[in-house]
């Protein structure tokens, strides 16, 4: 089994985390899942980007947890890639789960470590939220949650225990001690960054019984590598170049 998860939707076509992006992956043929990075708003809103501040990928500045939904809604999440997108917004977590059920896509569902000052108080709102959104999910679809933020994953645990967790790592924050950070939230899936990933580490993963996957990987050569390492999935930015390597 080899999984292509298509990172931020097809971002290398379109503005990541749009929902154009993710409809783009969804019509690449073969391919059964999509990434995307979930965050919260001051007002406890939940949104669909990658960085902790709007400055990079919409037309507006600032930090996601310091601003109401109402203050973000109109931000253009698709001009910076190009004119041809510029009528995209922040996804809401409800219109991931519309996308999901109509394209019939698997969900890897990425918790965003929340900055800021109420940090464990947006933290528990959000797995709350997406643990309460994600009924209305098809149930013949998949659901993986990950994160880097272990109070998160432990979270999901928590609050919905039936769905698979994975803890994200660093290359650099890969230590001796990774399989106590997967034992105390329930997790046996290590997605862990490409950076200097050597086969003895993917046995070495792979050996103690845990699932592996490995992000970013836009090479085709080095996706089917590590498919041949025995990685259980890769996430890439080209999944129109990597559908075909899914098994
Ligand atoms: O989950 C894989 C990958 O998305 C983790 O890193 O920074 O792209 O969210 P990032
Ligand atoms: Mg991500």
């Amino acid at each position: 089994m080899f999984n292509i998860y298509g990172h931020r939707g097809l971002s290398s076509k379109a503005p990541e985390n749009t929902i154009a992006a993710f409809e783009a992956a969804a019509k690449v043929t073969g391919l059964k899942w999509v990434e995307l990075d979930v965050a919260i708003t001051k007002d406890e809103q939940l949104v669909i980007i990658h960085d902790d501040f709007l400055d990079r990928t919409t037309d507006i500045v600032g930090e996601i947890t310091q601003l109401e939904y109402e203050e973000i809604k109109h931000a253009s999440a698709g001009n910076w890639f190009s004119s041809k997108f510029k009528d995209e917004k922040l996804p809401t977590f409800d219109e991931i789960i519309t996308f999901a059920n109509e394209y019939q896509m698997n969900l890897n569902i990425e918790l965003k470590g929340v900055t800021g000052n109420n940090g464990s108080g947006l933290s528990l709102s959000m797995v709350q939220q997406v643990a309460e959104k994600l009924k209305d999910l098809d149930k013949s679809l998949n659901v993986l949650i990950s994160s880097f933020n272990i109070y998160l994953v432990k979270l999901a645990e928590v609050h919905m225990p039936a769905y698979k967790r994975a803890v994200i790592f660093k290359a650099a924050a890969f230590q001796g001690d990774w399989r106590t950070l997967l034992d105390f939230c329930g997790s046996t899936i290590v997605n862990i960054e490409d950076a200097k990933l050597t086969k003895n580490r993917v046995r070495a993963i792979k050996d103690a019984g845990y699932e592996l996957n490995v992000w970013t990987v836009n090479n085709k050569m080095r996706a089917n590598q590590l498919d041949n390492w025995g990685v259980d999935g890769v996430f890439t930015d080209k999944a129109d170049e990597l559908a075909h390597l899914n098994s």
